[in-house]
């Protein structure tokens, strides 16, 4: 069965550039991004490794650590990793799984027949410090994903894990929240001490608690 939000992820243990993982291990404590990508050697993989190694202080402020897969074999991952480095002017600072047989792209759903049989699709998984997924987003190979929107989302996802707020359209960090419709107004007026807006009765604006 898929795997949906709110699922503990499956572990797996794996080959990768930077040695054998046992997946729930190399978690740690921290936030997981694990994506998939279709292929090495390939143009729009090439650019979005690059740029997710130069988010490495941006996903460490918020406590993640990025993974990368695809099926092919770790020799090539490692020579792929040279282009990648000159090409997108980064040096590469975090695994690539190279899942040969298939075994994590089939557990996580990250091959879409109707799409293609030949690799895995773009997945994200956004994986608390729980194990938990709290996001999964998934794009086709032709399109290269928005790594800026990854990190929006990880904003999102931490701050409405520790306040009772709700983030809104086209939100972005430090911007104002709305509050969860669970809370009342004389709840509202304690927990957020910052005040509120009653645009209607459902719909109350805050500054960002965290702020
Ligand atoms: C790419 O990464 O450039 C790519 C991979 C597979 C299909 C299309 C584009």
């Amino acid at each position: 069965m898929a795997l949906r939000l709110g699922d503990i992820v499956p572990n797996f243990s794996a080959e990768t550039t930077e040695g054998i993982i046992d997946f729930h291990q190399w978690m740690e404590d921290k936030w997981i991004v694990l994506f998939s990508h279709p292929a090495d050697f390939t143009p729009v993989c090439t650019t979005e490794l690059g740029y997710t190694a130069k988010l490495k202080p941006s996903f460490e402020q918020r406590n993640v650590k990025a993974i990368a897969l695809s099926i092919d074999p770790l020799a090539s991952h490692h020579s792929w990793i040279k282009d990648i480095e000159e090409t997108q002017q980064i040096t590469m600072n975090f695994p690539i799984i190279a899942d040969e047989d298939r075994t994590v792209a089939e557990l996580y759903d990250m091959i879409h027949p109707n799409e293609t049989e030949k690799f895995t699709v773009r997945s994200v998984f956004i994986i608390d410090n729980h194990k938990k997924i709290r996001a999964i987003i998934t794009y086709p190979p032709s399109t290269g994903r928005n790594f800026d929107e990854i990190l929006r989302v990880i904003d999102s996802l931490q701050l409405t894990a520790n306040y009772s707020v709700a983030t809104p359209v086209n939100w972005k960090n430090g911007e104002d929240v709305v509050i969860a419709p669970t809370i009342s107004d004389e709840e509202a007026v304690v927990k957020f001490p910052k005040g509120f807006k009653k645009i209607k009765p459902y719909l109350r604006m805050t500054p960002q608690p965290n702020k």
